[in-house]
């Protein structure tokens, strides 16, 4: 039996769709929050198309969780990902939660949590690529990076006692269709139709990605290869590094715009680098939205998640990972919800035609290997 946490989202519904698809005789629970999110609800009614019947859970009161059986796979990946929120104990309290619901765990019981690179936000070596065994010096920036961090912690520990697998998967930034709404994709996708100034800088940041379905993949072979008994591995997942400004550049291609570079010297950003050292007083002086604003700002002008992307290939080498530039352009598909911004200019959507070649390009580029 198979329990995915968050299955309503961004990955967790891809994940859901997977596991049906590949591994039909499973008992599959899918636990959903079931409020009044438009996104989740979406990922709801996706989960209901594929079969699925998900199970309201609502991992900071408990609610929804009891009765729940332990799992002999649990992919737990709710989280509160809106990183410009006050309260995200839906990380850490809902983690206890979900875990104390499905014991007991012993041996045969394999946990894959899903973290993120945010837990390592305040390293002071940013001239290199961070590495899944860095050891953590200071407390994460951010309230999301410190309530992962402390899930991580508790997993651990209860691996140690109770004697459960677990893996721990952070991860950097994942793109794919219909991103979620205010995330890196979302936002920037408006920027780039809005032609803004923002979208046209040359912004120096490295930070890695990785395509939706190919974390998918990595999540699956995680699965079946669970650690010894008790114990704990952890997994730094990246395929590819690029700054904002390249993203940008791609983007402004699929669409068929222009990209005009905003030049800024380097002397510049070299002031502006030290937004490292500024977050680490903000992060208990500002409100936290304003200093969302600026943690964000920090991950796009210093290299904070810039990934080592050799690792991946030894963790898994049957993987083909898909590049941004062959499939950036399932960000527009033609059912976007921006596609109103077309027509608001009198201009025809030039996205559907786009797609359709890249898709075509890709599955091409893909057939062989896939
Ligand atoms: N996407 C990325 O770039 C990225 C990068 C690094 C790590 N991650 C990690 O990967 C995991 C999945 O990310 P995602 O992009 O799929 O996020 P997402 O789209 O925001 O999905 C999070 C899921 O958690 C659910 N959830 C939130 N609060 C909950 C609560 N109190 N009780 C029960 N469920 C709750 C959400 O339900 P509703 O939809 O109903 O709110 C949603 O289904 C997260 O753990 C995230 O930290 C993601």
């Amino acid at each position: 039996m198979i329990v995915i946490s968050g299955a309503s989202g961004f990955i967790g519904r891809r994940l859901a769709a997977r596991l049906i698809a590949e591994r039909p005789a499973t008992e599959l629970r899918c636990l959903v929050k079931g409020k009044d999110d438009a996104f989740g609800q979406r990922g709801e009614k996706f989960l209901r198309s594929l079969g699925i019947q998900p199970l309201p859970g609502e991992l900071v009161s408990g609610s929804g969780l009891e009765g729940l059986r332990s799992p002999d796979l649990l992919f737990h990946l709710a989280s509160n990902t809106h990183t410009w929120e006050r309260n995200h104990d839906c990380n850490d309290i809902g983690t206890k939660n979900l875990i104390r619901a499905l014991q007991p765990l012993g041996p045969h019981n394999h946990v894959v949590f899903k973290s993120t690179v945010a837990v390592m936000d305040n390293r002071d070596d940013l001239d290199k690529p961070l590495r899944f065994d860095l050891q953590i010096r200071g407390p994460p920036l951010s309230r999301y990076g410190m309530t992962k961090l402390r899930a991580e912690e508790f997993l651990k520990s209860e691996a140690g006692q109770q004697g459960f697998r677990l893996s721990i998967v952070r991860c950097c930034t994942v793109y794919g269709r219909d991103p979620r709404p205010n995330s890196l994709f979302d936002v920037l996708k408006q920027e780039v139709l809005n032609q803004t100034v923002a979208s046209r800088l040359n912004w120096p940041g490295l930070t890695s990605f990785i395509q939706v379905d190919d974390l998918v993949s990595c999540l699956l072979k995680i699965a079946d290869d669970p650690p010894k008994p008790g114990k704990a591995r952890t997994y730094l997942i990246a395929t590819e590094s690029r700054t904002l400004q390249d993203v940008a550049r791609l983007l402004y291609h699929a669409v068929g715009l222009s990209y005009r570079e905003v030049r800024l010297p380097k002397a510049v950003w070299d002031i502006l680098r030290q937004t490292h050292l500024f977050c680490r007083w903000a992060k208990n002086c500002l409100p936290p939205r304003m200093f969302n604003s600026l943690w964000r700002f920090n991950l796009v002008v210093n290299p904070v998640f810039h990934c080592d992307t050799s690792q991946i290939a030894n963790w898994f080498p049957d993987l083909k990972p898909r590049r941004m530039a062959d499939c950036i352009g399932e960000m527009f598909s033609s059912e976007a919800p921006d596609s109103h911004v077309w027509q608001e200019r009198g201009q025809p959507c030039p996205r559907v035609h786009l797609e359709w070649e890249l898709n075509r390009a890709d599955k091409a580029v893909r057939a062989p290997t896939r």
